[in-house]
């Protein structure tokens, strides 16, 4: 199999802590006395923590300075960091432990490619870090997706070409960034929001090894 590992993206893919981004952020929308919609999230998913801001700044027609930014982004992932705590460990998305041990099983490489400074606290709290062969979070990385920066630094990890990856992403700006880095990529998620995607599913239940040779 040309495939020889699967990057895959944290937020929304292995787990479902999109929706505690969405509250946090609609919390300190609301704070500075704008509404923030579920559609408004979707053009934060993927994107690092400054940048979102900067895009609910703009929705909310609202300027802040670079000290008075700083302030709310902390205050924003105090509340996220709160949620993440009291996260059940079965709140990993369904079919990913299964597929991350399957994958384990055939030999397949395995790497986290997420914009996430929060990723290893994620990882430890539904156990399944020692499947990763390597991780590359939002403290290793400079360029936010859709730069292709952090699925590269997976891949060079791991010593394999790009053409030897598979990226799983749920976020458009994710997708972008795969093919930018000339990975296949499989959209998890709505086919519409993910159409540039290789292939598309709903989630990694429908995944399987087999699935993989698709991209043969
Ligand atoms: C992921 C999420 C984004 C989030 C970003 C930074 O990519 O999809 O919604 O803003 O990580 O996360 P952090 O935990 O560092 O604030
Ligand atoms: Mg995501």
């Amino acid at each position: 199999m040309k495939i020889k590992a699967c990057l895959f993206d944290l937020d929304g893919v292995l787990v479902d802590t999109a929706k505690y981004h969405y509250l946090a952020w609609k919390r300190l929308a609301n704070d500075l006395g704008f509404d923030f919609t579920e559609q408004d999230n979707e053009r934060l998913k993927g994107v690092s923590r400054m940048r979102s801001l900067d895009i609910l700044l703009e929705i909310g027609g609202k300027s802040l300075t670079d000290a008075e930014k700083l302030d709310v982004a902390t205050k924003k992932n105090v509340w996220y960091v709160d949620f993440i705590e009291k996260m059940p460990k079965d709140e990993i998305l369904p079919g990913a432990k299964e597929f991350l041990e399957e994958l384990r099983q055939a030999g397949v490489k395995i790497a986290l490619g997420s914009a996430s400074k929060n990723a290893m606290r994620i990882l430890e709290r539904l156990e399944i870090t020692g499947y990763f062969d390597a991780i590359i979070d939002g403290t290793k990385v400079e360029k936010a997706k859709p730069d292709p920066e952090v699925f590269l630094k997976g891949a060079e990890s791991l010593g394999l070409s790009a053409e030897e990856c598979v990226v799983f992403e749920d976020a458009e700006a994710g997708v972008e960034a795969a093919i930018a880095g000339g990975m296949k990529v499989v959209g998890v998620g709505d086919p519409e929001i993910l159409s540039k995607a290789d292939m598309n599913i709903n989630s990694l239940a429908e995944m399987s090894v087999k699935r993989l040779e698709y991209f043969n």
